[in-house]
């Protein structure tokens, strides 16, 4: 079948990879010349994926029957609208549907409106004067966040970044003086626990769920410094994680169900994938994000060790017919992400890189390429994260052990990777804490 992806990512790159191996016929959109998708595109498009009329155009001319859309912001754009309008199955959400990442306030709203489970306290707010008149009549610990789209690097916590009301204010004056997210500004109560991804495939209707995830936000080792897109990820053989029980999956299951029932009853039926950031707390899990798309890294984890055919599972989402026959393999995967000097702060771009994906493949591993571009004839870095490294295995320490040996065949001297990701310490560290916060 005749395959529409737009994005130029790690996450894309995993997607086309999935779908080639369902046998689809690829025509692809992306801004960044990624060589890892290119190759397996009858023909692709480098353009601004925003760009909706010249993607729709695009799809139109080439006979596109189905189309799946990566990131975030052509959604926002509504390039599912207007690709539906052309005869164009999607599996992915229209841009009514898809408020529910565009918009944090919309969706603290809607999950409050039809009482689900799992919500925080907040308060949105369009002024900066409004904020602070809330922020002292709080006693308890929050999180500002700028209400519209950031790539995920524009949430701050107090007690991690944010250390005082003065800072707390500054930051908040900062996201309406340079209108950050372009929205106004949420303020919600912070949850303490550990955090993991449960994405599932949906069809407006139905969930089904894909492995857990857990990704690393912070940008350096031990889990400090700015939060990024996400520096890398890990999955488990069972597809729980080691400090997730099968009753806490449950909960967060319950939530998405309702969440997309919550959906449908507002008239925005919501097909593609839905992706569940929670934190685990002593009172089960929490909505920290929903976005209406693959997590990025988590997308690489699970799309390697998905069995199914991956263009039956987008077509199913596209027209309601989603069963529960998805399969995964049981294997642990762990990526880690290569990324520019500099990046969560001030990237270094324009560096040659180069991936031995045959060497990384002899160690148990898959290259991912992501943020990269072609300059006269040279594969380079850009602003973003440049390649994502998955490594397989019977356990995450195998997994872990095997993308560390692929690590070595991506070269490039102004990169750097979040090597505790994954490791038997770090695991053990998640372990621990969400066993003294259940033992307090
Ligand atoms: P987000 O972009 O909403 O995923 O937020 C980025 C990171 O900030 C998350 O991965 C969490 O580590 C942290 N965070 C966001 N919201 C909260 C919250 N309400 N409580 C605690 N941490 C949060
Ligand atoms: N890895 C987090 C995200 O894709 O939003």
């Amino acid at each position: 079948m005749k395959v529409l992806a737009v994005g130029g990512g790690g996450r894309e790159h995993a997607a086309v990879e999935a779908l080639h191996r369902s046998g689809s016929e690829l025509y692809c959109v992306m801004k960044n010349a990624n060589p890892g998708i290119i190759r397996r595109s009858a023909k692709h498009l480098l353009c601004d994926e925003k760009d909706v009329d010249r993607v729709v155009a695009f799809a139109v001319e080439n006979g596109v029957e189905l189309a799946f859309i990566g990131p975030e912001a052509p959604l926002e754009a509504g390039i599912v609208d207007a690709l539906e309008k052309a005869g164009i199955k999607c599996a992915s959400p229209t841009k009514a549907a898809a408020r529910i990442e565009t918009s944090k306030s919309f969706m603290r709203k809607l999950v409050q409106d039809h009482g689900i489970d799992g919500n925080l306290s907040f308060a949105s707010f369009d002024n900066a004067g409004d904020a602070e008149a809330y922020l002292r009549t709080i006693d308890h610990e929050i999180v500002v966040k700028p209400v519209g789209l950031t790539g995920g690097k524009g949430v701050k916590v107090q007690g991690e970044h944010l250390h005082s009301f003065d800072d707390t204010m500054e930051y908040i004056r900062e996201i309406f003086d340079g209108n950050i997210g372009g929205a106004g500004v949420i303020l919600e109560e912070r949850a303490v626990g550990e955090e993991f991804t449960q994405m599932c495939f949906v069809d407006g209707r139905h969930i089904v769920p894909m492995p857990l995830v857990q990704d690393h936000k912070r940008a350096y080792e031990g889990d400090v410094g700015p939060n990024t897109g996400g520096m890398g990820s890990y999955t488990d053989s069972d597809h729980l994680l080691p400090f997730v029980t099968e009753e806490d999956r449950k909960a967060a299951l319950a939530i998405v169900q309702a969440i997309v029932d919550a959906l449908a009853d507002e008239g925005c039926p919501y097909r593609g994938v839905m992706y569940g950031q929670f934190m685990l707390t002593v009172n089960g899990p929490k909505i920290i994000e929903i976005n209406a798309r693959f997590g990025d890294p988590e997308a690489m984890n699970v799309l390697t060790v998905l069995e199914s055919s991956f263009e039956d599972v987008c077509l199913a989402m596209a027209e309601g017919t989603l069963g529960a026959d998805v399969k995964f393999s049981s294997e642990a995967t762990v990526c880690k992400y290569v990324v520019p000097k500099g990046y969560g702060v001030k990237s270094e771009s324009g560096h040659e890189i180069s991936v031995d994906e045959e060497a990384i493949s002899k160690c148990g591993a898959v290259a991912y390429y992501a943020n990269v571009d072609m300059k006269d004839g040279k594969l380079v870095t850009g602003t973003s994260r440049s390649v994502g490294v998955v490594g397989k295995g019977a356990t995450i320490e195998e997994a872990e052990a095997n993308c560390e040996r692929a690590l070595e065949h991506v070269k490039c001297d102004a990169v750097f990777v979040r090597h505790d990701i994954g490791t038997r310490e770090l695991v053990q560290r998640r372990v621990d804490h969400m066993k003294a916060l259940r033992s307090a």
